[in-house]
């Protein structure tokens, strides 16, 4: 018989002695920053309590980036500078996207991932490694098989899966010696997909820890109801906008932080990935973690984002 694992904020990651936060902070946008800029924003979030820091190999590319692996280097460089940074945080990054491949999970190119992730990083240990995206030419034996060899290693302390299907989840895990620790789908109050698919299910029945990404739908959230209108002229998400205002107005509260606390109420206690970078939006976040929408607000804005209720 399953039992209910700790209350969010008591839960560890799975086969370590690391206390998970109830926020993570995600490297997505952390580009374009010099060392100290990039250190600052990091303790930021630390002391805000957003002490999962999500990475990914390929992250940099992406918004004005210049080469694979350049955030990692940066947050690297952070490390160096004050070693004492490292035991503050969850490491977590993410191996298995190569530009132009695109994704490989084969075990010459993960293990290959994990050194060069670990050099960057100027670390001797990742906490959570994550499959990034699914390589579906990899058999799930061999990547579970790696996966094994790292964590006996010592190069990692847990994995988990990302824009995985709870099928293909299930398939790597029946081959692993170990329990994958966590899930990160997309989830939001715009992306209600995981709660349909399974993801969440699994979440449940596993003791997985969701890690919810674009919790604020990468933006689109924070937007004006006009700009929102201009975005996405079938008016989708001025309605799920207007939900989370209606929502905010009646609990005193910001629209970010019903939207934060929307995703945090499902009963896998998903941890919302922030992707701000910036500070006093980092601190603004942590109001979500006080907030417990009711089930008509929480089903409201879920129907203003599409659910069906019968
Ligand atoms: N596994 C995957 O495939 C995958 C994919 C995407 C993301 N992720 C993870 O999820 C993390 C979060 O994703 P995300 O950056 O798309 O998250 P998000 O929180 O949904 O969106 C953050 C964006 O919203 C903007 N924003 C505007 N107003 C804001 C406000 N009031 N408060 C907060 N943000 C506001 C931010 O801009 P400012 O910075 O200017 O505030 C930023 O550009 C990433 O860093 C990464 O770790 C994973």
């Amino acid at each position: 018989m399953l039992t209910k694992p700790p209350i969010p904020g008591e839960r560890m990651l799975a086969g370590t002695d690391l206390r998970l936060p109830r926020l993570a902070f995600g490297l997505w946008r952390f580009v374009g920053r010099d060392v100290s800029g990039a250190d600052r924003l990091l303790r930021t979030a630390l002391d805000a309590g957003l002490t999962l820091i999500d990475g990914a190999a390929v992250y940099g590319l992406d918004w004005g980036g210049a080469s694979f692996g350049e955030n990692e280097q940066l947050l690297g460089q952070v490390l160096k500078a004050d070693p004492g940074l490292r035991a503050r945080m969850i490491l977590a990054t993410k191996f298995g996207i190569t530009p132009g491949i695109p994704y490989d999970s084969s075990c010459a190119c993960v293990i290959k991932s994990c050194e060069d992730s670990l050099r960057r990083l100027q670390t001797d240990v990742i906490d959570l490694f994550q499959v990034h995206r699914p390589d579906v030419l990899t058999h799930p034996a061999d990547l579970a098989e790696t996966l094994s060899t790292l964590r006996k290693a010592g190069k990692i302390r847990a994995a988990g899966v990302s824009n995985y299907s709870a099928r293909q989840t299930l398939n790597l895990q029946q081959f692993l010696d170990f329990d994958l620790a966590t899930h990160q789908p997309e989830f939001s109050a715009l992306c209600l997909s995981p709660v349909h698919d399974g993801v969440l299910d699994q979440c449940l029945s596993r003791a997985m820890v969701p890690l919810a990404w674009s919790p604020l739908g990468g933006g689109k959230l924070a937007l004006t109801l006009h700009e929102a209108h201009e975005a996405d002229p079938s008016g989708r998400l001025a309605k799920v906008i207007s939900a989370l205002d209606h929502t905010a107005h009646e609990m005193n509260t910001t629209r970010v932080s019903v939207a934060l606390s929307f995703v945090m109420a499902h009963p896998a206690h998903p941890i919302p990935i922030i992707g701000t970078q910036n500070s006093a939006r980092i601190i603004e976040a942590c109001r979500a973690v006080s907030i417990q929408l009711s089930r008509a607000q929480w089903y409201k804005i879920a129907s203003a984002g599409g659910m069906d209720l019968p």
